[in-house]
């Protein structure tokens, strides 16, 4: 009897499944295999999304032959009434997304293991962090800084994507990468953002279906506010138009909506290239978005 041959279908392929390593000395081991190709690391907290995965693409078009992922939900960058305890987490679904993504290695590493009994070093990134998020979390960026600088130095890859969706954590890290003469390359990539314009973020799965419809008004603010300064619509009138148009799409008052510089400097007039940044509430969740102008 014979058995027909059946290749597999390129949508149902399974994919291998992804090597896992949970301590530093582990994933110098594992780099030190991928060796002497160039890597990329994908810092992330998991809950993982489209956006982060673009993250692994983004690697590879900026010539990254092996790309680690890391998933750590970070306590230091959470302030004590924030959502860390309820943070999504699921491990499995983040690794079979990263496996078909094309990731090589997941670095996923327990608190204690970057957090060890008598820690105490803080990386603190001064000026960049007074501002906008580094205002409304105080401490948050100095857990950001931390624990990517411990990223870096433990993974030592050639470079390493961050997402634009954080516009201020980025700039932060490109910041202390070149204070620190750290010898990787920072590489940021676009916001993806959901058929209605939403920035896609793991904080998304927090919106009721009626927060979710109204959170749209974030994005179509911002692009209506890009417009109206492109058509010399003086700055604070922009600003203020935003804020409007949030609250009353049934947002919390924002926390911000600027107008920044690379330096996320505040900028009363549009000059160069600018970046229009805003966070603001809705319910219970901070959502946060920018865009170039
Ligand atoms: P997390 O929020 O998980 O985001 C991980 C990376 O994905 C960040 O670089 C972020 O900017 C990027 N990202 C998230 N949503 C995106 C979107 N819609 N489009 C493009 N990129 C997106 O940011 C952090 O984790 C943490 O602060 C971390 C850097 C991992 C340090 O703990």
């Amino acid at each position: 009897m014979s058995v027909p041959l059946t290749s597999p279908s390129p949508t149902s392929a399974p994919t291998r499944p992804l090597p896992i390593v949970r301590t530093v000395a582990d994933l110098r081991a594992a780099v030190a295999t991928f060796r002497p190709a160039r890597v990329a690391l994908v810092p992330t907290m998991g809950a993982l999304h489209a956006g982060h995965l673009a993250l692994i693409a983004a690697a590879r078009a900026a010539g990254a032959e092996r790309v680690v992922a890391s998933v750590f939900v970070n306590p230091a960058q959470f302030g004590p009434d924030e959502d860390f305890a309820r943070y999504p987490r699921d491990e499995v679904a983040d690794a079979a997304k990263l496996a078909a993504a094309g990731c090589d290695l997941l670095f996923a590493p327990a608190v204690s293991d970057v957090y060890p009994p008598g820690f105490a070093t803080r990386i603190e990134v001064a000026g960049l962090t007074e501002r906008f998020e580094g205002a409304v979390r105080p401490g948050h960026f100095a857990g950001v800084a931390t624990v990517v600088t411990k990223l870096l130095i433990a993974c030592a890859p050639d470079l390493a994507v961050f997402g634009e969706k954080d516009w201020q954590q980025l700039a932060v890290i490109r910041r202390l990468v070149v204070d620190l003469a750290l010898p990787v390359e920072i590489v940021g990539a676009p916001i993806v953002r959901d058929a209605d314009g939403l920035a896609l973020s793991s904080r998304n799965a927090y919106l009721s279906a009626d927060e979710r419809a109204r959170a749209v008004t974030l994005p179509r603010a911002l692009a209506a506010a890009r417009e109206a300064l492109q058509a010399g619509v003086p700055v604070t009138t922009v600003l203020t138009t935003v804020r409007t148009r949030l609250v009353t799409a049934g947002f919390a008052e924002p926390d911000y909506v600027a107008l920044v510089n690379a330096e996320m400097q505040p900028l009363e007039t549009l000059a160069g290239t600018a970046r229009l940044i805003a966070a603001a509430r809705i319910g219970g969740t901070r959502l946060l978005d920018n865009l170039t102008v």
